[in-house]
């Protein structure tokens, strides 16, 4: 008799596993099922997130090779203007310290002018050139010698167009002496 029950317990959990309902773990629970894994794949972000940001234009400060590239450039026309036969009777007659203060003022003067972090502490284009009867062919001299040096610092044209651009406006201020209309 003991025998029989023990052949039909066995029959019983083998049948068991055999429909398949061994899954049961113990305690009759079903085995944690493996979550289902999706994935949402898309080429466009959230549709209010902004565009990202075009890279910003470089100033002209930073294009001109910053407060460095500036100074060389002033160098270079301040050498251009005292061998400009026009204008350098001009630049002769000041003293050192008078040179030296120009110099910085300028450099100054054209950093700010193209957008660097600097501040310009001389006078404006009206007073410091007031009364010194400058001439429109004295004007035309100090243009070439300031694209003389941009060329010969290698500045390119754009550049140099834009810093033309800058200066051309102060024409009015420092020419006193307009030139005579052709007849
Ligand atoms: C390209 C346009 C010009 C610019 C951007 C310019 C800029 C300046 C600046 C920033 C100063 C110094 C002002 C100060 O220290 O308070 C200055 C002074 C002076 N500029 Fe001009 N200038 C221009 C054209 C001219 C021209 C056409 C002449 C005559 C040829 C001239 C002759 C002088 C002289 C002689 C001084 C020195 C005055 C002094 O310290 O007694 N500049 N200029």
């Amino acid at each position: 008799m003991r025998t029989r029950l023990f052949v039909s317990a066995l029959l019983t959990t083998a049948a068991l596993a055999a429909f398949g309902l061994g899954a049961f773990a113990c305690g009759g629970k079903p085995a944690p099922k493996e979550p289902m894994i999706t994935e949402t794949v898309s080429d466009a972000g959230p549709e209010d997130a902004a565009p990202p940001e075009p890279p910003k234009p470089k100033s002209l400060y930073e294009r001109l090779g910053a407060k460095e590239g500036i100074t060389k450039v002033v160098d270079a026309f301040l050498k251009n203007l005292t061998g400009n036969d026009v204008v350098k009777k001009r630049f002769a007659k000041l003293s050192k310290e008078k040179v030296e203060k120009f110099r910085n003022h300028l450099i100054d003067q054209i950093c700010k002018e193209s957008g660097g972090d600097c501040e310009y502490s001389g006078k404006n284009m009206k007073d410091a050139h007031k009364g010194m009867k400058i001439t429109e062919a004295e004007w035309n001299a100090t243009v070439s010698a300031l694209k003389a040096a941009l060329d010969e610092n290698k500045v390119a044209e754009n550049e140099m167009n834009d810093l033309i651009g800058l200066v051309a406006p102060m024409k009015d201020d420092i020419v006193e002496v307009k030139a005579k209309p052709k007849k």
